[in-house]
């Protein structure tokens, strides 16, 4: 029975550590580099078009250049640029299914 619930117990520890926080405005994983993100990206859309995407920082270098060439993303200083980049391609390495009633 102890030994019941001293597991039951880490598990929860365990999942408390590696729970992910997530933004409540933007829905999008709490880590380095938001902030960026929401000054330049979920200015214009919600944070889903970053959540069902994913790929490397090539694959997100790619979508940053489409937003600046097709859809009016302004100039992005390299640094901000590559904090972005560490952010999505850490956060956001691969697509993912999400229901869209939200
Ligand atoms: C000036 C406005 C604007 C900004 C800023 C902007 N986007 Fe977009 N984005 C758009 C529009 C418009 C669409 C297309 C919406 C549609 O297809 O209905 C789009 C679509 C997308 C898509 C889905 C389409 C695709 O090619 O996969 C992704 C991913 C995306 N944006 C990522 C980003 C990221 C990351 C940033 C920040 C670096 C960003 N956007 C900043 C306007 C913007």
């Amino acid at each position: 029975m102890l030994k019941k619930i001293v597991l039951i117990v880490s598990i929860l520890m365990i999942n408390g550590l590696y729970a992910v926080e997530t933004d409540s405005t933007t829905g999008l994983i709490v880590d380095n580099g938001l902030g960026d993100i929401k000054e330049n990206c979920t200015v214009c859309h919600t944070g889903r078009f970053i959540v069902v995407n994913g790929g490397d920082k090539k694959f997100w270098k790619q979508k940053i250049n489409i937003m600046q060439k097709a859809y009016g993303l302004w100039k992005i200083e390299p640094e901000q640029e590559e904090r972005m980049l560490n952010y999505l391609s850490k956060n956001y390495s691969q697509k993912v299914n999400v229901s869209i009633d939200e």
